[in-house]
């Protein structure tokens, strides 16, 4: 059974007078476990569609399930509850709160979820050892590189242990270096502690971590190729179509 499950998504943002339709009939399906890459042109959809999958915004029409349940007949207190549980995101813009330290970050989402204090503060601090960066637990986002300021996101994304990890543009601000080890530090959250990512891109490098890449169009899938085992030159190609 799929763990994430799209059907006929579509979504038409209303600007004034111009119509945008941003997703038409989008059908995916995830399995648990996966690691999948978003790619295709700006304005395809991509945002849209992730934005959709984790609950940040609604689509026109369509069907969503996450572990089969569809998400139409949830109440709305009860999707947050769901997606808080099962669904961490990782951001372009990293998104810290930059008022708390790289820990408080990283722990917000425990206390939010009901997790004492003490709890939370040695999970997050974990957490921050498992991304590399144990000891910048004291430093504000603004004194963090922008590698450190995603590392402390990916942090904060998996320390709930959510089995959906949704990622856009992920490394879009980073240079190579900080690129690739946030793409092994994902990397490793699928095999070795299970997880099943969505993360869109727009490198090959990047999507070439992935099981499967799947491409948008106009809203639209209009390809998919293996990630793993593909090489950069035959992902652009595909790209350009
Ligand atoms: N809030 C909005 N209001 C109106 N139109 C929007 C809004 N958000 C997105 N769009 C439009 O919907 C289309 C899809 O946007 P989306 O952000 O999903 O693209 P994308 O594939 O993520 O692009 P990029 O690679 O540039 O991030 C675009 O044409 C965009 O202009
Ligand atoms: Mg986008």
């Amino acid at each position: 059974m799929a763990i994430l499950e799209a059907k006929d998504l579509s979504k038409t943002y209303k600007q004034g007078a111009l119509e945008v339709k941003a997703l038409t009939d989008l059908t995916l399906a995830v399995e648990a476990g996966e690691f999948i890459a978003i790619m295709g042109a700006s304005g395809s959809g991509k945002s849209t569609l992730l934005n959709i999958l984790g609950g940040l915004d609604a689509a026109g029409s369509g069907k969503l399930a996450i572990d089969g349940q569809d998400l139409g007949k949830r109440r709305d207190s009860e999707l947050t509850k769901l997606r808080r549980q099962r669904i961490g995101f990782i951001f372009q813009s990293f998104n810290l709160i930059p008022v708390l330290t790289a820990l408080e970050n990283v722990a917000l989402p425990l206390l939010i979820d009901g997790v004492k204090a003490g709890e939370a503060n040695a999970r997050a601090a974990e957490m921050l050892a498992v991304v590399g960066i144990k000891d910048r637990a004291a430093h504000f986002p603004d004194a963090l590189s922008g590698g450190e300021q995603q590392r402390t996101a990916v942090a904060r994304a998996l320390v709930t242990e959510p089995a959906i990890i949704l990622a856009d543009e992920p490394t879009g601000n980073l240079d190579s270096v900080n690129s690739e080890e946030v793409m092994s530090l994902l990397k490793r959250a699928v095999v070795e502690r299970g997880r099943t990512i969505v993360m869109v891109t727009h490198d090959p490098k990047d999507a070439a971590y992935s099981d499967r890449i799947v491409f948008l169009k106009d809203g639209r899938v209009v390809d998919e190729v293996a990630g793993v085992g593909t090489d950069v030159s035959a992902i652009m190609k595909r790209l350009a179509r």
